[in-house]
């Protein structure tokens, strides 16, 4: 059968990925971006990539260069061939988002699919400037496109059922593992991982202990690839922060997700991590860590007792909790939220899967009781954890 036409729009680090993507999949793939010259230069770029694919045995030349061939440069949406789906991916912007949609409503079939690989965006904000918003949809690719497995297909108040089930199908045929989600703020990862940096960087604050132990106790003791202090310096304080910013403001200032003093003076001094040369932790010239100790002794005391000060419990408890509350109302199902999880940032398993090992009213006690420490609305158990719902 002949696959239908794709378009990329923004060749930047993600459109360039996700072009990729496509055209290995078999499409014919046009990569357009406003700069001059971007979309070209990607397109040479893809070539190396592909090359690279081959080197490593993941792809045969003729596959690459067959790939290779289905992509093509373009300056404008309206240089594009009628597609089957069109994916937008310039910068987080919603005017110009919406822009980029108004464009395509104007020169696209009213049957094309059209997506946004937005990773805060309302879809049916972006959707709001096209004729037929139902065929709008989210398609939020991980950061490298061709390397991360998992895509959360993202519906919006006006997306078509028909348009999800065709685009989780599709991105399966592309060999992605598709999740569904609500357009709710944070979607899936973004919104369940919250609390995995605030919880660390709320008990520095606290001096339970220092950045390091909790650091050492969350990956020895927890399984978690990267502790969640030097994860934040990895993935840039100001990057994570805005993020969090964004899923606070985006819930009306819920108390639960509001970003730390600590992560805000980080940033207000330029301690912006790895790439700033210090952020929690700092760093030589050649990227290794300074200092930095985990307390061994401290962490052996910490785990198992009160959770207030038993950091692996306390992050715990607090990502159960947002996870359950996330399938409470009805955003995703309790198997995406546990995939998202394990795909999208290598979580050792699934947050949900974890609390019913824990024991879903042990959680519910643990965040009554840090209510009872730290009031003000952010340690709230969610119904879900006590009301029989998940079994
Ligand atoms: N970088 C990530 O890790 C990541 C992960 C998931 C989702 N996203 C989302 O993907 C989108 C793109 O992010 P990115 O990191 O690839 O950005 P980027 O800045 O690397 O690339 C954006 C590209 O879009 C082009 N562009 C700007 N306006 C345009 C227009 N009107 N028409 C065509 N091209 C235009 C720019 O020239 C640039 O090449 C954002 O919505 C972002 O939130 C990013």
């Amino acid at each position: 059968m002949e696959l239908s036409d794709v378009a990329v729009i923004g060749a930047g680090a993600m459109g360039a990925g996700i072009a990729q993507v496509a055209a290995t999949a078999g499409h014919r793939v046009s990569l357009v971006d406003s700069v001059d010259g971007a979309a070209a230069a990607a397109v040479d770029r893809l070539g190396s990539s592909l090359e690279r694919l081959v080197t490593q045995g993941r792809l045969t030349p003729d596959e690459a260069d067959a790939a290779q061939a289905r992509l093509t440069a373009a300056r404008s949406v309206d240089e594009l061939p009628a597609c089957g789906l069109v994916i937008e991916a310039v910068p987080e912007d919603l005017s110009l988002k919406r822009k980029v949609f108004a464009d395509l409503g104007a020169t696209q079939p009213a049957t094309t699919m059209l997506a946004t690989n937005t990773s805060s965006i309302d879809i049916a904000a972006i959707a709001e400037a096209v004729i037929h918003p139902e065929r709008v949809i989210g398609l939020h690719f991980f950061n490298p496109p061709p390397a991360m497995a998992l895509v959360e297909v993202v519906h919006g108040a006006n997306t078509s059922g028909r348009v999800l089930d065709a685009a989780v199908e599709l991105m399966r045929t592309w060999g992605k593992t598709p999740v569904r989600c609500a357009s709710t703020p944070g979607f899936i990862v973004n919104r369940v991982a919250r609390p995995f940096y605030g919880e660390a960087q709320r008990m520095v604050e606290g001096g339970v202990a220092d950045a390091a132990t909790i650091d050492w106790i969350l990956r020895e003791k927890g399984g978690f690839p990267m502790g969640p202090l030097e994860l934040t310096d990895f993935i840039g304080q100001d990057v994570n922060l805005a993020v969090g910013t964004s899923v606070w403001e985006q819930t009306g200032h819920d108390e639960r997700y509001a970003p730390t003093e600590f992560q805000r003076r980080l940033v207000a001094a330029g301690r912006l991590g790895r790439k700033s040369g210090e952020g929690v932790y700092t760093y030589a010239a050649d990227g290794a860590r300074v200092g930095g100790d985990p307390d061994l002794d401290l962490a052996e005391r910490l785990v198992g007792g009160p959770v207030a000060t038993d950091p692996l419990a306390r992050t715990l408890a607090m990502l159960v909790n947002e996870a359950v509350d996330l399938v409470d109302r009805g955003d995703a199902s309790e198997e995406d939220v546990d995939l998202a999880m394990v795909l999208g940032v290598r979580y050792p398993r699934g947050p949900i899967e974890w609390g019913r090992e824990i024991g879903f009213d042990v959680v519910a006690g643990q965040i009554t009781e840090l209510d009872r420490a730290f009031p003000g609305g952010r340690y709230r158990p969610s119904p879900a954890l006590t009301n029989g719902s998940l079994r």
